[in-house]
């Protein structure tokens, strides 16, 4: 993500659990948890990039040790409030270097904001250095190039102070390059004050072959998996994986 923070993860980060609530991700964590036990190695520690309010993190600590690192300040807050028990490190998943291996290393939706090959490779260098030999990374992007297809989504949730409910309008605006665009519409409810928030988020979109060349270029053992849980309106329901072999 480069340019200012998307509205989402800064002034409103308070407001992401009402946009997503964790209890959401529970069929969907239990799939990235046993897609991250297919390491070499015994998986006990892992490093997730780009966690944003944590809402993975709720449940993949019962299984794991987990280091969790996120750019935007305001959305370290939220998930630390969820899991104070985790680590919490800021961090930008282009370029942070812990004194630390892990055996998995876990990035999400995040991802999906890594906008340029140049920028997708960095993340896989990222996750590379944090490895130790026989360790699994894995990255969900939320689509590939094969299988955007324009959308519009909404949802939200209700809490006795607060609620929200948002709209989601994905697309191209330009098929030739590696982005496309998600703009948000939020309705937020204060007692029974409310208002509208406009926010815009910009996502990468990479052919398959991409991901699977650009971590075979870093090192990896590449593979595309079929996600487990993802709905049509998520895309191909493809996640990809780089086992960083054993020396
Ligand atoms: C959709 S949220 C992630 C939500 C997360 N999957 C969860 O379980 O709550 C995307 C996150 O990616 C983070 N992010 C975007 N670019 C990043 C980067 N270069 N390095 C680290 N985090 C980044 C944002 O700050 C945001 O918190």
């Amino acid at each position: 993500m480069s340019g200012p923070l998307p509205r989402l993860y800064d002034d409103l980060a308070s407001w992401w659990p009402l946009l997503s609530s964790p209890e959401e991700y529970v069929a969907e964590a239990e799939f990235y948890r046993r897609t991250l036990t297919g390491a070499a190695i015994p998986v006990r520690e892992v490093l997730e990039l780009g966690s944003g309010g944590g809402h993975n993190a709720t449940h993949l600590k019962a299984s794991f040790e987990m280091v969790l690192v996120d750019l935007a300040p305001a959305m370290l807050k939220q998930s630390r409030l969820l899991n104070p028990e985790c680590e919490h490190i800021h961090g930008d998943m282009r370029e942070v270097r812990l004194p630390r291996r892990f055996d998995a290393v876990f990035v999400h939706d995040a991802v999906s904001h890594m906008l340029s090959e140049e920028e997708l490779a960095r993340v896989f260098a990222t996750a590379w250095h944090h490895l130790r030999p026989g360790g699994l990374a894995l990255f969900c992007p939320d689509h590939t190039r094969e299988t955007f297809a324009p959308y519009a989504a909404h949802g939200g949730h209700d809490r006795r102070l607060r609620g929200m409910r948002y709209l989601e309008w994905a697309h191209d605006p330009d098929p030739a390059d590696t982005e496309y665009r998600v703009e948000m519409a939020y309705i937020l409810r204060e007692g029974e004050e409310y208002r509208v928030v406009q926010d815009r988020l910009a996502m990468g979109l990479f052919p398959r072959a991409t991901w699977l060349d650009l971590l075979s270029a870093q090192g990896f053992a590449a593979a595309a998996v079929p996600h487990a849980t993802a709905s049509p309106a998520e895309g191909g329901g493809e996640v990809f994986t780089g086992l960083r072999p054993v020396e």
